[in-house]
This record gives structure tokens, C-alpha cells and sequence, in this order.
């Protein structure tokens, strides 16, 4: 069943999207070769928990960290881990808060040191190919117009993989929600997008093949090619005309430009 929400339930599921955006923030603030994506997860439940949030994904189905960090040829569900970070690594890191009785949910990618053009690229395409979905999520749509513009752009112009085996999401008093949101599919399919449905776009582009594997610690979704993988997310509101985001890239893109052990020179 799709929900729609009201004007205060969408104002509840935007504060709760907020403070990931500002979790994700310090993670831009603390990224740099030579640290552990644990020290990170650590960080980031300390600040969701301080600001009067609950970390959405801890304990959900078992899920045992309060962030996604997936590194390299880690597309998502990345298990924080101690491993120390070199320069170039490519790191997703995915968040969710509950707050309210609402859940928000957001994810950025990061080069640590000093990215390629490849990776670089793979960061913008992957990035823009966000933005080029939440353009569809207006009233009146279909789900499949969302992912139609994500997979043209993606795969179509850029020649990378489109991870078929995850989707995005609605969203609201649960994290995982009718509809489902694929990155790939056919123009004017699938559900109806109506006024107040909040979903959560979250595009999984692969540099290389589309194809990917489950690692062995039960989570971690791995390229299977081994080449790297990038994963941007928003939570969205669909309105008439435009879409209402309501997780922010604003307090990430300022920690991330401001940090000189990372490579932002991608936009
Ligand atoms: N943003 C990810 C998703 O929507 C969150 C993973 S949920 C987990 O699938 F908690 F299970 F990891
Ligand atoms: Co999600």
C-alpha cells in the first residue's frame, strides 16, 4: 500500500531527513586516508543519538551499525569495519534516522585523498543521475519515469552498470515502504505518483558490469567485476510541478569542499 503523507507527517519525515544530512556532514568533516570507516559509524550514532534521533538502520533485520560504509567495490549495505582507508578509496556512506515516528534516509559518496578521472567521473554521473530522477518524481508520473531517466543516463550515456538486485523505497513510519523505486525501467510503468508520497531515490551505479554478489559476512553488496561502485540518495517528496527533497547534500558539500583529505573537485 502507498501512503500519502500530510503536511505535518511530511514535515516530521523532512526533520528526520535533515539530521541524517548533518550526521552525513561529520562524516564529510572526519573522512581522510589513514582512519577506519568504525571510527566513522562510531561518530555518527553518537551525533544522531545527541540530537534526539534513533539510528533507523541498527537492528533493522538484524543490521548490527548504524551506517552503511561501503568501500570501493562495496556498492551498499557496507559493514563498518577497521580497516584504515587509503587515498582513492571511493566511500559510500548511507544513514538513517528515526525521529518522531518518522525515518529519513540519505546517502553520499566520497573520495578519500585524491580520486582519477574515473572515479571522479563516476562520482558526478552517479550524483547527477539523483538529481535527474527526483526532476520525474512529480505528480502525475510513474515510477517508472524515475527510473527510465536514471538508467538513460547512466548506463545509456555513460556505459556503467545499473545494480538491478536493490532499489529504492517509500518511506515514512516505516523504513522500507510501498512503492518500490528501481533505478532501470520503462517510461510511463509502474505506480501512479501522487501528491505526498515520500520516497527515497537512491541510484547504485556501478563503473563497470551491473552485476554484483553478496558477500560472505551476509550484508555487503560487491560489485562482481571488483570494479568500484558509487550510491546517492534523497529522501523525496512528490508534488505537483517539482519535487519537495527533503534530506539536504548542503551541510555535506560544505564539510566535503572545506576537507582537504577529500577529493571533491568533481562538481
Ligand atoms: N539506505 C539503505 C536502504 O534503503 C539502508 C539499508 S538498511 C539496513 O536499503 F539497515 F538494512 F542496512
Ligand atoms: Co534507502
Amino acid at each position: 500500500m502507498i501512503h500519502y503523507r500530510s503536511p505535518v507527517e511530511i514535515e516530521l519525515i523532512r526533520k528526520s531527513a535533515l539530521l541524517v544530512g548533518e550526521a552525513l556532514a561529520e562524516a564529510a568533516k572526519m573522512l581522510k586516508p589513514g582512519i577506519t570507516t568504525m571510527q566513522v559509524d562510531a561518530c555518527l550514532e553518537q551525533f544522531i543519538l545527541d540530537n534526539g534521533g534513533v539510528p533507523s538502520f541498527k537492528n533493522y533485520k538484524g543490521y548490527p551499525y548504524t551506517t552503511c560504509i561501503s568501500v570501493n567495490d562495496a556498492v551498499v549495505h557496507g559493514f563498518p569495519t577497521n580497516a584504515v582507508l587509503q587515498s582513492g578509496a571511493i566511500v559510500s556512506v548511507d544513514a538513517g534516522v528515526y525521529m518522531n515516528g518518522y525515518h529519513g534516509d540519505s546517502a553520499y559518496t566520497f573520495i578519500v585523498g585524491e580520486g582519477t578521472a574515473d572515479t571522479l567521473q563516476l562520482l558526478r554521473v552517479t550524483k547527477q543521475s539523483l538529481m535527474k530522477g527526483i526532476e520525474k518524481a512529480v505528480h502525475g508520473n510513474r515510477i517508472g519515469d524515475i527510473a527510465f531517466a536514471i538508467q538513460e543516463y547512466t548506463e545509456k550515456q555513460h556505459g556503467y552498470g545499473v545494480v538491478r538486485e536493490l532499489v529504492g523505497h517509500g518511506i515514512g513510519r516505516n523504513l522500507h515502504e510501498d512503492p518500490q523505486v528501481p533505478n532501470f525501467g520503462k517510461r510511463g510503468t509502474g505506480p501512479k505518483l501522487k501528491e505526498g508520497t515520500v520516497i527515497a531515490i537512491e541510484p547504485m551505479i556501478n563503473m563497470g558490469l551491473k552485476e554484483v554478489y553478496h558477500d560472505v559476512d551476509g550484508w555487503t553488496i560487491r560489485t562482481g567485476d571488483g570494479k568500484p561502485s558509487a550510491h546517492f540518495e534523497h529522501t523525496v517528496c512528490v508534488k505537483k510541478g517539482k519535487a519537495d527533497i527533503l534530506s539536504s547534500f548542503q551541510s555535506i558539500e560544505l564539510a566535503e569542499k572545506a576537507n582537504p583529505n577529500l577529493d571533491a573537485s568533481y562538481y
